[in-house]
């Protein structure tokens, strides 16, 4: 469909679909509880803000690259079928080719609250299909007011079990890395990645003083991201997930990145970020028999430090 389709077929009060960076389209989102755009490449959403916060809650950078393929440095990447490396073959894109894949529209509602919903389906092709050659269906459910959920449904229409690791890889915007903390996860094992991978245990809050690469398994917890700069605190609720990934890849790696930018402050993009990801990997990956459905649910909402 192109744009003018679209907004025949699904335009909302508060949702209109538009042609935008790097030639994609993009579907804006503006009501009453908050604003943000998806791209339809990769059902990606791309910043999110909740009217009563100044800053947005989702982070993209400003150096983020948009174009057929590219994955975009920022907002909510989906990370499907797979998480991280490829389990063997490392040709095949990390975490999964959902992010750089189309999606179509499959509906559009106003609920009563005022939030916008918008569905969206993963478009197979040949390249997914040699990827991944299982008859599988992902789709996205994202609803947008002064909360952000966001629905990631696998099914299953295979004749075979079906296994899937799975992500939303968001970008949360914060004052300053150095001074955030995240809450949690205490007592949660989870596997070092900047450590060879050694399991460790986490004691306390997770605190930044460098790169930070870590699958938290087995947690169905609620993290919140202390942010003091901002005064804000974001909470991030999840059903259907059973890792968390905490991820800054911290001043040298980002600067070999082309696509972190300066930031706001003028410190580096990745100072004013932080990846909290919801998801099914490693340990947790999911196996789903003929037929069967599973859905990852994550809830973002920001509130005042008090
Ligand atoms: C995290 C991984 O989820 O994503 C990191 O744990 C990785 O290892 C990071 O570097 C960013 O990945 P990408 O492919 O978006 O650059």
């Amino acid at each position: 469909m192109n744009v003018t389709e679209l907004n025949e077929h699904y335009g909302q009060p508060g949702l209109r679909f538009a042609e935008g960076a790097g030639e994609l389209i993009y579907a804006e989102i503006d009501n009453a509880g908050g604003s943000a755009r998806i791209c339809l490449q990769g059902a990606h959403i791309v910043g999110w803000r909740p009217k009563d916060q100044t800053e947005p809650v989702v982070w993209v950078s400003d150096q983020a690259k948009y174009g057929p393929g590219k994955s975009i440095r920022g907002g909510v990447p989906v990370c499907w079928p797979w998480f991280g490396p490829h389990a063997s073959e490392s040709a095949f894109p990390g975490h999964g080719f959902a992010r750089t894949t189309m999606w179509q529209v499959t509906g559009s509602e106003t609920l009563a609250d005022g939030a916008t919903r918008v569905g969206f389906m993963l478009m197979p092709n040949d390249r997914t299909h040699a990827q991944f050659p299982k008859a599988c269906r992902c789709e996205l459910i994202a609803t947008v007011g002064a909360s952000l959920r966001v629905d990631l449904v696998t099914s299953n229409l295979d004749t075979e079990t079906v296994t899937i690791g799975e992500a939303l890889h968001t970008y949360l915007r914060i004052g300053d890395i150095a001074d955030a903390a995240v809450t949690g996860l205490d007592g949660s094992e989870y596997v070092d990645k900047v450590d060879g991978g050694r399991r460790k245990h986490q004691a306390g809050a997770v605190m930044f003083s460098g790169e930070v690469d870590r699958v938290y398994v087995n947690t169905e917890s609620e993290c919140l991201i202390e942010d003091p700069v901002l005064g804000r605190r974001i909470r991030i609720a999840k059903s259907g997930g059973r890792s968390t990934v905490v991820w800054t890849p911290w001043q040298e790696k980002a600067e070999k990145m082309a696509d972190f930018g300066p930031g706001r402050a003028g410190q580096g993009g990745w100072r004013e970020m932080v990846c909290v990801e919801s998801g099914n990997a490693l340990d947790d990956v999911v196996s789903l028999a003929a037929g069967e459905r599973h859905t990852l649910s994550v809830i973002y909402s920001a509130e005042a430090l008090a």
